[in-house]
């Protein structure tokens, strides 16, 4: 996806602007900004060493003593009404994707099963777009449906003409992502301008930013038109995008225990993955410097459990500090002296991906009041 350049990109989303409404009339209770709860899912599965390798796993301890290790995605979703009369949907936020979509009663794909679906024909405020949808997902992760628009809402903001697709056959790596379907947070594609970019333009949030509360433990928050001061302590330090379409943002350095590794990647923000993921090469880098540390699968690594990994990672000059205690998931199974690191590889060549392991630290601010449009951190309250 990031290396799909720019003039195509523009090219196509001048052609398919004529397919679709532009705009979408939205309803805002009051001035904002709109705080609203985010359900923290923590999907525990048995540990295997297949699961292992796959992206945006993260590994716990499991209460009974010597069982195995179980295996443990985190997701955030958010509860959102669709439709009239109005349902509502646990959705996972998603900053990577750009498109929002739902499950449609006749998929019969694995990953479709047992998930709470969406029946246009229910709603007498849909309309079918006749228009063929296909999402990705990270790797093999792949759906198709068909666009719709309806009105979707989350307490404060209603979009009457919000577009999004209805799954018809969704791959299996989808099982992993958990939630009746995902809120894209937003897209830089405006073929599909996502429900924060239709409430943007609608013109009255206080600002055009969503913010997100992503903690470790507990349920989270998503703030749209503006920050919740009380998440945080002190001020943000904002990092630019490095590109224009994604909330991909430069990683100029990673430290360890105060010291330079000399890795530079390009990384994007994701909510849903649980990981920190890094290219094989820097990941290489970042283990030569641990004692001990050892490849687990093909993209995990464990690290002693008694180590102390501080990591750093350095943007716009402002260094990150990593608690060990997001690094550092627990031992491989139970009594091992091996722990499971949540630094992976598995990103493309050059780049990074910052998952919750990262996110869980920070109050993160999603900007697009400037140009470039910027993410702001702010160590939690
Ligand atoms: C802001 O966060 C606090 C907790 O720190 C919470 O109690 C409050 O409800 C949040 N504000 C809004 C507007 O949701």
């Amino acid at each position: 996806m990031l290396s799909v350049s720019l003039t195509l990109l523009a090219t196509l989303a001048l052609t398919l602007i004529d397919a679709f409404p532009r705009s979408s009339k939205v309803v805002y209770r009051s001035g904002g900004p709109y705080s609203v709860p985010l359900k923290h899912n923590m999907d525990c599965r048995a540990n295997t060493k297949a699961l292992g390798n796959q992206i945006g796993t993260r590994f716990a301890r499991r209460a009974a003593a010597d069982g195995p290790l179980m295996e443990v995605d985190h997701l955030f979703t958010v509860s959102v009404a669709i439709g009239t009369p109005a349902h509502e949907y646990d959705l996972v936020i998603d900053t990577t994707s750009a498109e929002t979509w739902f499950i449609s009663p006749t998929c019969t794909s694995t990953a479709c099963v047992g998930r709470k679906v969406l029946e246009p024909s229910h709603s007498s405020s849909s309309e079918n777009q006749y228009e063929d949808f296909t999402v990705h997902h990270g790797e093999g992760a792949v759906g198709h449906g068909n666009l719709f628009t309806d009105i979707v809402a989350i307490p404060g903001v209603s979009i009457e003409n919000q577009v999004f697709g209805i799954a018809t056959s969704l791959t299996e790596p989808f099982y992993n992502l958990k939630g009746d379907g995902v809120l894209a947070f937003p897209s830089f594609d405006t073929r599909s301008p996502s429900f924060a970019d239709n409430a943007f333009e609608g013109g009255r949030l206080p600002l055009n930013v969503f913010s997100l509360y992503l903690p470790r433990r507990g349920d989270g928050e998503l703030t749209l038109g503006g920050v919740n001061r009380s998440r945080f302590a002190g001020d943000l330090s904002y990092v630019s995008l490095s590109y224009p379409l994604a909330w991909q943002i430069t990683i100029e350095d990673i430290g360890h225990r105060g010291r330079s590794l000399g890795i530079t990647l390009e990384a994007t923000v994701e909510t849903t993955a649980s990981s920190i993921l890094l290219d094989t090469r820097a990941t290489k880098a970042l283990y030569r410097n641990i004692r001990g540390a050892k490849r687990y699968t093909a993209r995990r690594w464990t690290i002693p459990c008694g180590s102390n990994p501080y990591f750093s990672i350095t943007m716009n000059g402002i260094r990150f500090k990593i608690p060990k205690a997001s690094i550092n998931l627990g031992p491989v199974l139970e009594g091992s002296r091996d722990c499971v690191s949540a630094i992976t590889s598995g990103a493309e060549e050059g780049h990074a991906i910052l998952g919750l392991a990262f996110l869980q630290n920070f109050y993160t601010v999603f900007d697009k009041t400037t140009y470039p449009h910027r993410i702001g951190f702010a160590t939690l309250a």
